[in-house]
């Protein structure tokens, strides 16, 4: 099975493909978690894309797409895949395609996850993402056992850089010019699903579930 997950920053994107992959056994690949790990690591392509996310911007296709069709060739992904994040462009969109159409291949599933514009601030002004394993919580929706502390290996919980009120309504606006149109591309493939991403983080994964089959 190979999905994508489409939607705004901040819809559950991550949330949701974590669940996804573990109920279905299937690798989460998630772009800003890659990069994420390249900047805690101090590599040349986390130096390269720390400028552009804490803006707000996506980094550039040329930087996203090897990166991505390189992971999809290893094993684990033999069986089908979640793609969190990417593809966040048209170009992006067309480089997958190429890549699977190779292999004949294509995706079986694009989720929408929609929140409007609204509700995204408050939901990142809440979160808090670990510096150890990158899992990500939120103060009311998704709160830790302890304060500040990641249940899962206990390091220390952080406001995402990116997730300051303006570079949020930077990131809306990238996202509605830029990624928004993939909707519209997943429709015409007759792949495209939406789910109303504003209920409960356990009412959207049932609502997918009840996409994928269960
Ligand atoms: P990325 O890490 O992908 O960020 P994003 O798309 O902006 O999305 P987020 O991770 O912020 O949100 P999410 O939808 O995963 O929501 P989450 O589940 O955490 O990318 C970061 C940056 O990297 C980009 O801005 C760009 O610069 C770069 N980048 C990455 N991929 C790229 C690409 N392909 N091309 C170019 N650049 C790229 O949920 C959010 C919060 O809400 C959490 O606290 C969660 O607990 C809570 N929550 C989730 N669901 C619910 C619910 N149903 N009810 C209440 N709270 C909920
Ligand atoms: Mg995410």
């Amino acid at each position: 099975m190979k999905i994508i997950m489409l939607g705004a920053p901040g819809a559950g994107k991550g949330t949701q493909a974590k669940k996804i992959a573990e109920k279905y056994q299937i690798p989460h690949i998630s772009t800003g978690d890659i990069f994420r790990a390249n900047i805690k690591n101090g590599t040349e392509l986390g130096k390269k894309a720390k400028t552009y996310m804490d803006q707000g911007l996506l980094v550039p296709d040329e930087l996203v797409c090897d990166l991505v069709v390189d992971r999809l060739q290893q094993e684990d992904c033999k069986k089908g895949y979640i793609l969190d994040g990417f593809p966040r462009t048209i170009p992006q969109a067309e480089s997958l395609d190429a890549a699977l159409c190779e292999i004949g291949a294509s995706i079986d599933y694009a989720i929408d996850v929609e929140v409007p514009d609204e509700n995204i601030v408050s939901r990142m002004g809440g979160r808090r993402a670990c510096v150890g394993c990158g899992a990500t919580y939120h103060l009311v929706y998704a709160p830790t056992k302890a304060e500040g502390i990641c249940d899962s290996c206990g390091a220390e919980l952080i406001l995402r850089d990116d997730d300051k009120p303006e570079t949020v309504q930077k990131r809306l606006d990238v996202y509605h010019e830029q990624t928004q149109p993939l909707i519209d591309f997943y429709s015409q493939k007759g792949v495209l699903k939406e789910v109303d991403g504003t209920m409960d983080m356990e009412d959207v994964f049932t609502a997918i579930i009840g996409i994928l089959g269960a």
